[in-house]
């Protein structure tokens, strides 16, 4: 490590220049640019959008959000207003606003994936396309993308033939070896991994004897998931070649560096935007002081840094 004074927070991401290594997670940061009273989006890494599907989606019957002890548990199921409504209403907001723009694109079969990513590939707007395989509020929380490396390569073979964007392929943390399905997104030919989405969960009320959300499980996220989000991270970066986006649990900029050092490029902000929603505009500074504290010249240079063995 060097000694420095001025840190620089840029980092390449499969051929994305990022400011920093900071972007907004999926869901928790609106569909466009709501969040710009409290984010400036020129100063995000990337912006990631909420998973946009073909036809609009209702989403799951309420209650579909509820709180645990630490983080929340959600059951939203995808709720979006459709591909059309997003090239019409929201893509064109996104053109001044300066910032990289990852659009998440879901689908229940494969082909959807791949008609999503054919009828968004010509839009400049969008500078890559994240591959939401591991939402676990729909298809009855099976999560048959997320979990079978072959329909998991399938998928991504297909989404790469329809467009020349990075594609980042999020996994889920429900399975026992996700580093069989990095291996096989990697090989259907994505450019990344966002590693990961929530944990299948569920709360109860022993008075009421309900359960939190109506259709009982639902994804867990926020800062108890980290240590869990963090070894996916790893095993994923282990197993292939391909960045990895770090995400699950990520609160300060202490954990972002943790996420980093065990391999990643860059890191998604979650449920700690619920909280504080202008996080993502303290964290650069925050990054900073520690980094110069530590006489770090480039956040790049922790990326996969681990020291492992005693
Ligand atoms: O239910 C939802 O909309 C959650 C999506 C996800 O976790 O990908």
């Amino acid at each position: 490590m060097t000694t420095a004074t001025k840190t620089d927070l840029s980092v390449t991401l499969a051929g994305l220049e990022l400011k920093t290594p900071l972007m907004s997670a999926s869901g928790t940061f609106g569909h466009g640019l709501e969040m710009g009273n409290f984010v400036a989006p020129e100063t995000l890494g990337a912006w990631v959008s909420k998973t946009v599907t073909l036809l609009p989606r209702h989403g799951n019957p309420a209650p579909r959000i509820c709180e645990t002890e630490a983080g929340f548990l959600n059951s939203i199921g995808l709720e979006n207003r459709g591909v059309e409504d997003y090239e019409q209403k929201v893509l064109p907001t996104l053109k001044r606003a300066g910032v990289t723009v990852i659009t998440n694109i879901g689908g229940a079969t494969p082909e959807e994936f791949v008609e999503m990513a054919a009828r968004l590939d010509g839009y400049d707007e969008i500078h890559a396309f994240e591959v939401n395989l591991s939402c676990p509020n729909v298809q009855g929380g099976k999560l048959p993308f997320a979990t079978d490396p072959a329909t998991a390569e399938l998928t991504l073979r297909g989404v790469r033939e329809a467009t020349t964007k990075p594609l980042f392929a999020k996994l889920s943390p429900n399975l026992a070896g996700i580093g069989e399905i990095a291996k096989a997104v990697e090989a259907g030919g994505a450019d990344g991994i966002t590693a990961v989405n929530t944990l299948l969960g569920m709360s109860v009320d022993w008075r009421t004897q309900k359960p939190g959300l109506a259709l009982v499980m639902g994804g867990y996220s926020g800062v108890a998931v980290k240590p869990v989000a963090l070894r996916c991270a790893w095993n994923c970066a282990t197993a292939v070649k391909i960045p990895i986006i770090g995400c699950g649990g990520i609160t300060t900029a202490a954990d972002v560096l943790e996420f980093l050092v065990a391999g990643c490029t860059a890191v998604q902000i979650g449920t700690a935007s619920f909280s504080n929603p202008s996080l993502l505009a303290e964290l650069p500074a925050q990054l900073e002081e520690l980094l110069a504290d530590a006489g770090v010249a480039s956040v790049a240079e922790l990326i996969g840094s681990m020291k492992a063995g005693y």
